[in-house]
Order: C-alpha cells, then structure tokens, then sequence
C-alpha cells in the first residue's frame, strides 16, 4: 500500500493523472472509500446537509467536525486525509485558523484542511502552510457564504467575474495551497484555471478538465431521490435498495419469519 500525500497529488497533476476524491463522514464509508483506491477522502462541511439534516453548511461547529473527521480517521490507512474547517472557525482572523486548523490536526489527526474563500484568505494560507499545515482553497461556489451569493450558484460567469477567479487561484497558489477545489464554474472557466497554476484542481460542477473531481459520497450513491443537480453521476441508487431492503425486514419480522432456526441460538446447555 503506497500512502498518499500532498507530493503524490502534485506529482499526478505533473503526469496528467486524474485525482479521484470524494468525501466522507464516518469510519464505516471511510473504511469502504479508501479500500476503494480514491486518493484523497475529504471530511467535508456537508456533513451539515447530509449528515444533520441542515439547510446549509453554515450550523455545523469545529467540534462537530472533528468527530466526524476522528471517526474517518480510523477508517483511511492510504487515502490523504482533509477536513472542512466550518464556517467562522477560520474567518475571524489568521490566529482564529492557526488554532482551528491545529485541532483538527491534533484531535482527528487529518492531513490537511479546505478553507473556502479567494484573495482574502491569502494571508490565512500563507500561514497555515508554513507552520506546516497544508492547505486546499475552495473558490467558485463557496456554501459558505451562499446567503452572500444569493444563493447555490455558477460562478464566473460573466468576463469581469472570470477575470477575477483567475487571478484569485494564481494568489491562492502564491499563498501557499497546495490544491484548488473549483466548484460550480463553467468549464472553460475551470480548464483556464487548470492550466494557469501548477498545483491540483479538484472540481465539482466544474467540468472534465480539472486535474481531479470530488463528489459527495452520498450524492454519488444515491442516498437522495431529490438531489439531482446537472453535475452528479449516481453510480448506485441507495435510496431505493435500502428502502426495499427495509421494507423486506418490516415484512419478515411481521409475520414472524425472521429471525428463522439459522439466524438463532436454538440450543443451551441447563447443567
Ligand atoms: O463539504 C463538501 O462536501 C465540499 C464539497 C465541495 C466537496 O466542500
């Protein structure tokens, strides 16, 4: 088993290999993810939607994310390991970061953490990455600040909005990120960006040509009929067999045929 680290990653985007990513919340998908030889697993902020039934990605606190990434770390031997540093555990100030960041390194023993934000967070990576903790930007759609944005939607759409995306990943890299996840971007977008900087993109609804993707492993499975936005390939459909299977259980123990003779400890020794 080769370990991978942030080297492995640059390395794939020098070689033109795909980074294959995908997020996590709990050792039990951990333990099946990274037995799947995904390269990076990401304990995301999602969590808040998928896991807590939220709306959005801004209730969920740092505490609450470093027992979901404590509980991915027990699962993930190979696949480089991120968490979400949540909304305003990082936004206040750089030394607000540094001590996030630095639980979530110390408590969950994670890798590295995504922060989302452009230009503003530069002085943040700067710090981050040189006290030794690397770092993933999220610029595009940031969920964070969806109330800001009016809502989840493309980004960069028009010239000036492009314009500004593209010098904000080339900052983002002089900060000292060592990946740029691009959400919600038009492709052409996404591809200029791609060329423009020489560590990984990871993109979600940001077309084929970032040098890796990242899906939210639920959205990927099929966990929920009603989430279909154009991005998502369902590569299961969950929703539907755990639903029947299920329904099967509820049937068996109704009419008493579960559990039968095999599933049960008929004999006892009365000595
Ligand atoms: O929290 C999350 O799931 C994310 C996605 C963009 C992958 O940040």
């Amino acid at each position: 088993m080769k370990k991978i680290t942030i080297k492995t990653l640059a390395d794939k985007k020098q070689r033109r290999e795909k980074i294959v990513s995908i997020t996590a919340y709990d050792y039990t998908f951990a333990r099946i993810l990274d037995q799947g030889d995904v390269d990076m697993i990401l304990v995301g902020d999602s969590a808040s939607n998928v896991c807590a039934g939220y709306q959005t990605t801004l209730p969920i606190t740092l505490d609450e994310m470093i027992y979901h990434s404590r509980s991915v770390r027990r699962g993930v031997q190979r696949a480089l390991l991120l968490a979400d540093l949540p909304f305003l555990s990082y936004q206040a100030s750089v030394e607000q970061a540094v001590l996030s960041a630095g639980r979530l390194m110390k408590e969950a023993e994670v890798e590295g953490v995504k922060l989302e934000g452009g230009e503003i967070m530069a002085d943040t990576i700067y710090r981050l990455a040189h006290i030794g903790i690397p770092v993933m930007a999220h610029i595009g759609l940031t969920p964070q600040a969806q109330h800001q944005l009016g809502g989840r939607l493309v980004q960069g759409k028009d010239e000036k909005e492009a314009k500004r995306l593209k010098e904000e990943a080339k900052i983002l890299e002089e900060a000292g990120a060592f990946a740029l996840l691009l959400e919600l971007i038009p492709t052409k977008l996404a591809k200029e960006i791609t060329d423009s900087i020489n560590i990984p993109t990871i993109g979600i609804g940001a077309g084929p040509h970032c040098d890796g993707q990242i899906l939210v492993c639920y959205d990927l499975l099929g966990m929920d009929k009603d989430f279909n936005p154009k991005y998502l390939r369902k590569y299961a459909e969950l929703h539907d067999t755990i639903s029947q299977a299920v329904q099967d259980y509820s049937m068996d123990v109704r009419k008493a045929d579960y559990p039968g003779d095999s599933e049960s400890y008929t004999s006892y020794s009365n000595k």
